[in-house]
């Protein structure tokens, strides 16, 4: 039986100050519940080492926002997933819809990322969306199908074993616009049925798919409540404690 992953992606937002308070608030204060499967957040990069040490409980991760297509050598500015592992992190999210779009992230460039990731012991949070274009010519479904094929569905039945999807449609990141629960769960539950037709219907069943886009105190326990939607993907709500704490507080026992 799944459980519900609030994730937040703080992406380049609060100064280490900030940072540490949100930090101290948050291992303070969520609410588990046997609901909650686990709450993860990306801060940006320089923090990571100092905010890891300052989580107190085991329902609380913290995770890169990226890594690097490549394993070590002369990559100016990237970081990898080996670097990652060594500050004794798990998690990264692998081709967020800003590093696609304003940094030329192809599919086959996070495929690579991906097994950066699975070589080095890192449990990816595989991003995954349409843009406003393809979802109004309808070929959303197919694009999804896309970018599975083409960057995760590579993987072996071990490798693929831990793998967090989030589906997050660009026109709704950041822009105020939620996905209704119905398009979210129409793709989630597209996301499931070609997952089990690749990985099996048993194995399909425990994939954790994490709704993305304008997600807020607001929407989350009705997205959260939908079938197949097994949490999400915070931006700019997993900034505010309060909101974001609300949103953990909100999901039933
Ligand atoms: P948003 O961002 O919640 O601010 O829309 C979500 C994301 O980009 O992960």
């Amino acid at each position: 039986m799944r459980k519900i992953i609030v994730a937040g992606n703080w992406k380049m937002n609060l100064s280490i100050k900030e940072a540490k308070t949100l930090m101290l608030k948050l291992d303070s204060e969520i609410h588990s519940s046997t609901g909650l499967k686990k709450v993860l957040v990306f801060p940006p990069f320089p923090y990571l080492m100092s905010l890891s040490q300052m989580i107190n409980r085991n329902d609380l991760f913290i995770g890169s926002q990226n890594i690097a297509a490549e394993n070590n050598g002369a990559f100016t500015g990237e970081v990898s997933a080996n670097m990652i592992k060594e500050l004794g992190l798990k998690y990264t999210l692998v081709g967020h819809s800003e590093r696609r779009s304003l940094y030329g992230e192809s599919n086959e460039i996070v495929k690579r990322k991906i097994d950066q990731a699975i070589a080095n012991g890192l449990v990816p949070i595989f991003c995954c969306g349409e843009n406003l274009d393809e979802r109004e010519n309808g070929i959303h479904m197919d694009v999804i199908k896309n970018q599975l094929f083409d960057s995760l569905f590579h993987l072996n039945e071990s490798e693929i074993q831990n793998i967090i999807i989030a589906y997050e449609p660009v026109w709704a990141i950041g822009t105020g616009k939620t996905a209704s629960v119905e398009q979210a769960e129409d793709m989630h539950a597209h996301i499931r049925s070609l997952f089990a037709s690749v990985y099996g219907e048993d194995r399909s069943n425990d994939l954790y798919i994490l709704y993305g886009g304008s997600c807020n105190s607001s929407n989350s326990a009705e997205l959260f409540a939908s079938k197949n939607v097994d949490g999400g993907l915070i931006g700019g709500a997993s900034l505010k404690a309060d909101e974001f704490l609300s949103m953990i507080a909100g999901i039933d026992e």
